[in-house]
């Protein structure tokens, strides 16, 4: 049988800046971040769902292996990796606009929980949805994802709190992830205790290092466990009681840290070899000090301070300055940070953290596939990587910090197929 189109090689010319983002296998820290190995006047071979080839229009259109490819103009426009989005809580059963509408009017994310809204309020929700109705929810959220430009995103339990229904959310973040259209990577988080268990906190501890734990393991529901370590939530002790549970059952680590207060969190993670410290909004410089060297990634989330208010950001340019790899992710939630778009994050990143376009970029796709254990399969261009990209209406990379608050995706391309593309929306 003659291939069909879909199989055939996808040969993507005219691409204005082709941002390859080649360089080390590893996370890039420092004056790496600043490097998008940027192609003017590129095209990419994509065959077998990989990149073929990579480099200026003029060899790759010459080699044989491009002869016979379905042609795919960029029309000049900017190409680069799709986006990998390294930490959301993605699955939820409701929004929580009430929260919003009540921190407008002056109470705080800790004084709306207290009266049973945030994290167990979305608990409360969780329990009466069923599983196909969170499946039927992650399909529409993926193919948002999709349209804003992420190819890859960790999804988060933890909205589930009793075991059955994390095993639940676990259970319908990985039906939708067998699908195969989009990279989901689970990770299994202790997000607060639920509210039966409030005055035997030991033993919710307890239940789940002794069975949700390995109960998640046995399944492979996750590949990360994530504690949120904060005053209200979990303290140091616990989440090392949990987080020392998962590593010996193989999962790998990230921590909620220093988000609200500072706690000691990171330290505690980096001592527990953790993959990434998440938020870092109270990060002090003896924290910087300790996450020097150490490959574990400083994730940063903009969103969550813009929409809670709280002021202040990470200081993204004294981890940078300190080597320290940092990725940017949406922390998408109903709670802290209703947004999905990597794009919106990149622009905070730039006018609020002070990070450059180019470290921004870096910063959101190949730094954020190293944060969730993908690095060497996506978050740049170069040959023998998933081909996960998008063209962006701009003619200069700089433009989608810039004009915020808008979709600059033109065309998203997955596993070298076209899964999305403006005209056709
Ligand atoms: O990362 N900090 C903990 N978890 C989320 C908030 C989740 C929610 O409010 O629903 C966060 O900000």
């Amino acid at each position: 049988m003659p291939p069909t189109d879909e199989e055939k090689p996808l040969l993507v010319v005219n691409c204005g800046q082709l941002l390859t983002i080649r360089g080390p296998r590893r996370p890039r820290a420092g004056q790496e971040m600043t490097a998008l190995g940027l192609v003017r006047n590129g095209a990419l071979l994509l065959k077998d769902r990989t990149v073929q080839l990579v480099g200026s229009e003029d060899r790759v259109c010459k080699a044989p292996e491009s002869r016979g490819a379905v042609s795919l103009d960029a029309r000049g426009k900017v190409v680069l990796p799709g986006f990998v989005d390294s930490h959301t809580h993605a699955l939820f059963a409701a929004t929580r606009v009430d929260d919003y509408v009540a921190r407008i009017g002056g109470a705080t994310y800790e004084q709306i929980a207290k009266r049973g809204g945030g994290i167990q309020a979305s608990a409360r929700r969780m329990r009466s949805a069923s599983e196909p109705a969170l499946v039927d929810h992650l399909e529409r959220v993926v193919n948002l994802f999709l349209e804003y430009g992420t190819t890859t995103a960790e999804v988060k339990s933890g909205y589930g709190l009793e075991i059955a229904q994390e095993l639940k959310m676990l259970r319908a973040i990985r039906a939708v992830a067998t699908r195969g259209t989009f990279d989901l990577v689970p990770t299994l988080l202790a997000h607060d205790v639920p509210a039966r268990f409030r005055t035997k906190r030991r033993q919710y501890i307890e239940l789940v290092s002794q069975e949700l734990i390995p109960q998640v393991a046995r399944e492979g529901l996750a590949e990360f466990f994530d504690v949120f370590c904060d005053r209200g939530y979990f303290s140091i002790a616990e989440s090392k009681t949990m987080m020392t549970a998962a590593a010996s059952v193989g999962l790998q680590l990230k921590l909620h840290a220093e988000q609200m207060t500072h706690s000691g969190a990171t330290k505690m993670a980096v001592g527990l070899r953790s993959v990434s410290v998440d938020h870092l909004d109270q990060v002090t410089d003896t924290d910087i000090r300790c996450l020097r060297g150490t490959g574990t990634i400083a994730a940063l989330l903009p969103g969550t301070v813009l929409h809670l208010g709280s002021g202040r950001y990470p200081p993204a340019r004294q981890l940078i300055d300190a080597r320290i790899p940092v990725a940017l992710a949406t922390n998408f939630n109903p709670g802290s940070s209703p947004t999905l778009s990597m794009q919106m994050i990149l622009s905070l990143a730039c006018s609020q953290l002070r990070m450059s376009p180019a470290e921004a970029i870096v910063a959101g796709t190949i730094n954020g596939a190293y944060a969730v254990g993908r690095g060497r399969l996506v978050g740049s261009l170069e040959v023998g990587k998933q081909a996960d990209l998008v063209i962006m209406d701009a003619s200069d990379y700089r433009e989608i910090p810039y004009l915020f608050g808008m979709n600059h995706c033109e065309t998203v391309i997955k596993k070298g197929r076209v899964v999305f593309s403006k005209g056709n929306a």
